[in-house]
């Protein structure tokens, strides 16, 4: 059976390229789908939604801004097949995550980027999941955007697979390897928070190509071998300058992004002044992808 993700394969990888590539690229027009009530979407709606992430690994989806919230976005988690939630530590009961500057509660969120206005640099959710619990999917949508700043861009693993291996297939062998990135435990006080978590770059998970990557310098270790230090070289390059797969947007209020775990990064964004509202998103991370081909009965 041909299996274009195979380095022994190359001409099954050269059609799987082709067709990938005569894709356009994605932008806010291409992307965006109308959902009028997440909390009961359309079938319509679904495959639209479906279609979009099956092809770019992402799909933009606009409502009413009054239409989000927790239960509207796990009501339409569900109805894309994304059952298994994805809880971090700093997630509500139903696995949800509300993305906005810390208050100062003292609770730690803000020793975290995410829960800062810092820019946050290139990487997919979970890296530091261990490999059993990978994050393959994740909605991220916006309650109230900040007064400037906090942009995304976004990109398809397949594009950076595509452009690595392109570049030398030694890239794909070096993050493919099962020891290739390591990301510490987390320990506070003697207590493990979270235990290392170490694996592949690039895995092939259910036939479905799946990315695992941070570009933090800090608390990362990397396979120490002159291949891994290549294909972290050019990681690095893809990431230096936009390339025609990369999708960059600025959330507004009642926007979502959905996807199936694609590389992402974050701008900085200006702090609320006095008496103005923060910037505001809700999270939610799958184990579960987005498998439209799934639906059919
Ligand atoms: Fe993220």
């Amino acid at each position: 059976m041909s299996n274009p993700f195979s380095l022994a394969d190359e001409s099954a990888y050269q059609r799987w390229r082709a067709v990938r590539l005569a894709r356009p690229a994605p932008s806010a027009a291409r992307l965006r789908v109308w959902v009028q009530r997440p909390s009961a979407p359309t079938r319509a709606e679904l495959e639209a939604i479906g279609a979009r992430i099956a092809s770019d690994g992402m799909a933009l989806v606009s409502c009413a801004p009054e239409q989000l919230g927790a239960e509207s976005l796990l009501a339409l988690g569900r109805a894309l097949g994304l059952r298994r939630t994805e809880a971090n530590h700093f997630a509500d009961a139903r696995a949800v995550s509300r993305i906005t500057p810390t208050d100062g509660q003292g609770d730690g969120r803000g020793d975290y980027i995410p829960y800062t206005e810092r820019a946050l640099n290139w990487h997919t959710d979970g890296y530091y999941n261990p490999p059993d619990q990978q994050v393959r999917a994740w909605m991220l949508c916006c309650l109230h955007p900040a007064r400037e700043g906090g942009e995304n861009q976004l990109l398809d693993p397949e594009i950076a697979y595509i452009r690595l291996r392109d570049a030398s297939p030694d890239h794909i062998a070096a993050l493919m390897h099962p020891e290739a990135l390591a990301i510490p435990a987390h320990v506070v006080d003697g207590q493990v928070l979270r235990a290392e978590s170490r694996g592949p770059v690039f895995s092939i998970q259910q036939g479905r190509l799946h990315m695992r990557y941070s570009a933090r310098r800090r608390h990362v270790c990397w396979r120490d071998t002159p291949e891994t230090a290549a294909a972290r070289a050019a990681l690095d390059e893809l990431f230096s300058r936009e390339t025609v797969f990369t999708f960059t947007h600025r959330l507004t209020a009642g926007e979502g992004l959905i996807s199936n775990n694609v590389l992402h990064n974050r701008t900085a964004f200006a702090p609320a002044a006095q008496g103005e509202r923060a910037r505001e998103l809700l999270r939610i991370r799958y184990i579960d992808r987005v498998n439209p081909d799934s639906w059919t009965v």
